[in-house]
């Protein structure tokens, strides 16, 4: 906790932390890093300061705001959340642990990091960085259940002292005990850390068993219009990151360009000349992926949805595109 008061981020959510603040930082950072959240969570909290603001904003104005942010359905929940709350408790930000977790949108990280960041209460919470933490504190080399990782942050929360300790946990996570190559020299926490006295850091978390290795063919859609390329946020459920080219899986029995031609039907009401640019190899988990590229200029209409779509400048797709299947399909096109 002394190290954390130190050596933490001036991050925008961490001065003065009201649950409203809180509850809006938290949401916005269950599934976005805390520097991609900073500049939408200013701009949010300035237009809608408060949860009166929020909840009489019209979704179509929430939802404005989120953009870029990606899973609007946090952005849904909130607003929806932000109405309950003033319809059943006079715009006052609930305390307790049960009623706030039966906020739309709010689950069991959500409910404990507003109870303990916002009022102090003895609430733990458990994220990827708190779970690598524990994992190489404890020096845990098997599989686990989840639930040994909430009773170890209970038992660990010091008395009155909830919101630093959880903060300084989460905050150890992102700043030295990193997935790869851990600042272990600056840990506050090194002697006492039994992966650091096995020399075991850099093998700890254990990853999962990948199970047998799936061969599969794929279609990648490269699509550009002027110089921006068309990014979709419905991927393949096994791509991680949120946004990628325009992609699937081609079933068996069928041809790349049948289904490159079926996918860009799906997504542009014209028709788009298309040319095969590549095909490579590349692996995510188990899966060992054959992916054809195909790269076309958009004409005509895009079938709209607002949520799926962007556009987005060639020498921007670097930020939005998370997965190097899509890096190493872009480099293979000269669009
Ligand atoms: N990730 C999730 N919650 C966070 C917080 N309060 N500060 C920094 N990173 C976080």
């Amino acid at each position: 906790m002394n190290w954390y008061l130190t050596e933490k981020r001036a991050l925008p959510w961490r001065s003065e932390p009201t649950p409203y603040r809180i509850w809006i930082s938290e949401v916005m950072l269950q599934q976005t890093q805390a520097a991609t959240v900073s500049p939408y969570y200013v701009r949010f909290l300035g237009r809608f300061p408060n949860l009166e603001t929020l909840a009489k904003a019209s979704e179509q104005e929430v939802l404005a705001l989120w953009s870029g942010l990606g899973y609007y359905s946090r952005a849904r929940n909130l607003h929806k959340a932000a109405r309950e709350i003033l319809g059943s408790n006079g715009g006052v930000f609930p305390s307790d642990f049960e009623t706030i977790i039966a906020l739309p949108g709010i689950g069991r990280y959500t409910a404990g990091a507003i109870c303990s960041l916002a009022f102090n209460q003895p609430q733990p919470i458990v994220d990827g960085n708190i779970r690598r933490v524990i994992t190489r504190f404890n020096g845990i080399t098997i599989h686990i259940p989840e639930s040994y990782f909430w009773k170890q942050m209970q038992a660990w929360i010091p008395e009155g002292k909830a919101s630093v300790f959880n903060q300084a946990m989460m905050e150890l996570g992102a700043l030295v005990c990193l997935p790869l190559q851990p600042h272990c020299m600056e840990c506050p926490i090194r002697n006492n850390c039994r992966a650091f006295k096995m020399n075991l850091q850099n093998r700890l978390p254990r990853p999962r068993s990948r199970g047998p290795t799936r061969n599969l063919e794929m279609v990648v859609l490269v699509l550009h219009k002027k110089n921006k390329l068309l990014l979709v946020n419905k991927l393949p459920d096994f791509i991680p990151g949120r946004w990628g080219f325009p992609s699937q899986v081609i079933p068996s029995r069928s041809s790349a360009e049948e289904n490159a031609c079926g996918l860009s039907r799906k997504i542009c009401c014209g028709l788009v000349p298309l040319s095969k640019c590549a095909k490579l190899s590349h692996a995510i988990g188990n899966r060992r992926i054959v992916a054809h590229v195909f790269a076309g200029e958009a004409s005509g209409q895009i079938r709209p949805a607002m949520e799926e779509l962007c556009w987005i400048q060639r020498s921007r797709t670097g930020e939005m595109l998370t997965s190097s299947l899509f890096l190493k399909a872009l480099s293979k096109t000269e669009c």
